[in-house]
């Protein structure tokens, strides 16, 4: 599919997943949270996050009070299971790149969940691009800059919806200042899913 909108240098793929194809990956994720569940990280200042979080792929993201990293395993000691093969076909859609995301993070946002900005720079090779996937209730994204300060700009993410941020857009800052509780009816619990697509090392 083309996409849909850029703003502020990232690519929005509005309605990429239709309503069977967004079933189906919620099907494909309940297999996952059964083998490596939710679990609520803490900011290294050692403040519970609001999001809850689990991977798959190579690598999970992890924060607790020694900082943000990348990690092997699911604090069960489990090894994160493998990242479905229809987000593998998404990414490789999307982005073009032969080269495969090493960590798809699930975040979980309930009502009262909200992501600060934030720049994603964990990872070793900036040239790579991060994917995002929407799933469930609708969630305001705030776009900003490469520096901390600046003008930003929101939009609502949907069901269905997948970002890109690549390119002169890769390092902006970016986050979520509120979801809109009871807006979908695909998670059985309500709530959003993002999945964020990441090569790592
Ligand atoms: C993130 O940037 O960590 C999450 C973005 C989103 O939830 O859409
Ligand atoms: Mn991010």
């Amino acid at each position: 599919m083309q996409k849909t909108l850029t703003i502020r240098g990232a690519d929005l793929y509005q309605g990429y997943l239709d309503p069977e194809a967004q079933q189906a990956l919620v099907d494909a994720l309940r297999e996952i949270i059964r083998a490596a569940p939710f679990f609520r990280p803490e900011t290294r200042w050692g403040k519970p996050m609001s999001v809850r979080m689990t991977a798959a792929g190579r690598y999970g993201w992890f924060s607790d009070r020694k900082g943000y990293r990348y990690e092997p395993r699911h604090p069960s000691g489990v090894v994160w299971p493998a990242i479905p093969a229809m987000v593998l076909d998404l990414w490789r859609d999307v982005t073009g790149l032969a080269r495969e995301p090493d960590c798809c993070l699930i975040n979980y946002y309930g009502a009262d969940a909200k992501m600060g900005m934030h720049q994603d720079k964990d990872e070793a090779d900036f040239s790579m691009p991060v994917v995002s996937i929407s799933l469930g209730d609708d969630a305001l994204f705030r776009l900003g800059n490469v520096a901390r300060s600046g003008a930003t700009e929101s939009i609502w993410l949907t069901s269905g919806d997948v970002v890109v941020l690549g390119g002169d857009a890769r390092l902006i800052h970016h986050g979520i200042d509120r979801v809109r509780p009871g807006s979908s009816q695909l998670l059985p619990k309500g709530g959003r899913i993002n999945l964020t697509l990441r090569v790592v090392d």
